[in-house]
């Protein structure tokens, strides 16, 4: 029997659109030995991050904890436990994970009222004005930072509107959250997802989620069933609350590993984070401007977590990809849908926003460009 080698994996820089580069005390805790997860020191620890998550989230809300399973998986939990079949629900559709949130909804069993906007651009408020005065939905929801196209669109003015029509307003963190501002309270949030492997700097597994105590009546007053056995917050909630209540086996080592994270964020302090977020965007955006290359997402509305950069006419886009990985062990990432061919998707993400990777990265590309 031949027996397989052990997996080494190269190192990289991670500057695509997410897993980002995780600092090696995250790694470290990975590695730490198994705790039961009933056992009273793990459970001190979920308290731990659960405090470390409001800090993140800006919010007092008491259900915030993170789901076993990546964004998608947050994603579902939102819909299912707010969504009871024939409801009505808008969800802002400007790239992939506005149009997947629609699926989402759908399987949950929504009427799905769509607004769109072209990729690469915002959803405008008075988009969602419009579609509020023909609908009073359950929820209004938004992707905040659109990680498929880097725009990212305002959500107070939109938040707002959806309170004034007795809607919940429902918003995607996965690729904000960490990298700049996320609001929760101040901006009225009733239920949030997000990732843990793009601005927190956390490998792929959990997915932190929110509800405001007044989501939370919609779920537990609920008529019919939440559909999904394992994203119902109900029994969720016995597990992450007071009772610790066997419902699943928590991931324990990702557990490790995103309370650690979540204190690299604190310890840098959430406003210090999104700073250096931004600056080394402008870094990045100076540089690509020197080698003739822009941004293709919305002026003014630009990620800074992630660049859209456009494809210069005769470039290769594929091509210039895999040398930057096979020359430089830099990966960056394709455009998706309409964009596809079209963009490249610069990562700045977390532990990978340095001054460092801008060079390293914009050095590269250059090369590449040059062949
Ligand atoms: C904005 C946004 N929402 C949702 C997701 C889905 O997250 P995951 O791939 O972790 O399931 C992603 C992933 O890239 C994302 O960028």
């Amino acid at each position: 029997m031949t027996t397989i080698p052990a997996f080494v994996p190269p190192q990289r820089t991670l500057m695509g659109p997410g897993p980002s580069d995780v600092a090696p005390s995250v790694l470290k805790a990975m590695s730490a030995p198994l705790l039961g997860h009933l056992d009273p020191v793990f459970v001190k620890m979920m308290d731990e991050i659960k405090a470390m998550l409001r800090q993140v989230f800006i919010t007092k809300n008491e259900m915030t904890f993170p789901v076993s399973g990546t964004g998608s998986a947050g994603m579902e939990f939102c819909c299912a436990n707010l969504i009871e079949p024939g409801d009505e629900v808008i969800i802002g559709v400007n790239g992939v994970f506005g149009t997947r949130m629609c699926d989402v909804a759908e399987r949950c069993g929504a009427k799905v009222i769509k607004v769109e906007a072209p990729w690469g651009q915002i959803i405008e408020p008075k988009q969602v004005a419009e579609a509020l005065r023909h609908h009073r939905p359950k929820f209004v929801a938004i992707v905040h930072a659109e990680t498929s196209t880097g725009a990212l669109t305002p959500v107070e003015e939109i938040s707002k509107m959806a309170h004034d029509r007795g809607s919940l307003m429902l918003l995607d963190t996965v690729t904000s959250l960490g990298g700049c501002p996320v609001r929760l309270d101040d901006w009225g949030i009733d239920a949030v997802y997000s990732g843990t492997q793009k601005c927190l700097s956390c490998p792929p597994g959990l997915s932190p989620v929110s509800l405001s105590p007044r989501a939370l009546e919609v779920a537990t007053k609920r008529k019919t069933k939440v559909q999904s056995w394992y994203l119902d917050v109900n029994l969720l909630a016995s597990y992450w609350g007071e009772q610790r209540v066997y419902h699943h086996t928590a991931p324990i080592s990702m557990n490790y590993a995103l309370h650690e994270a979540l204190r690299l964020v604190l310890e840098e302090g959430l406003e210090n984070r999104w700073l250096r977020h931004e600056r080394n965007h402008l870094g990045l955006k100076a540089g690509l401007k020197e080698l003739g290359l822009g941004i293709a997402s919305q002026e003014g509305h630009q990620l800074w977590q992630l660049n859209a950069v456009t494809v210069p006419e005769g470039a290769d886009e594929a091509g210039v990809r895999k040398q930057l990985l096979t020359d430089f062990s830099i990966e960056i990432g394709a455009g998706l849908g309409p964009m596809k061919g079209k963009i490249w998707r610069i990562g700045l993400m977390g532990a990978t926003s340095t001054p460092e990777n801008v060079k390293k990265v914009l050095g590269a590309l250059k090369t590449c460009l040059n062949k």
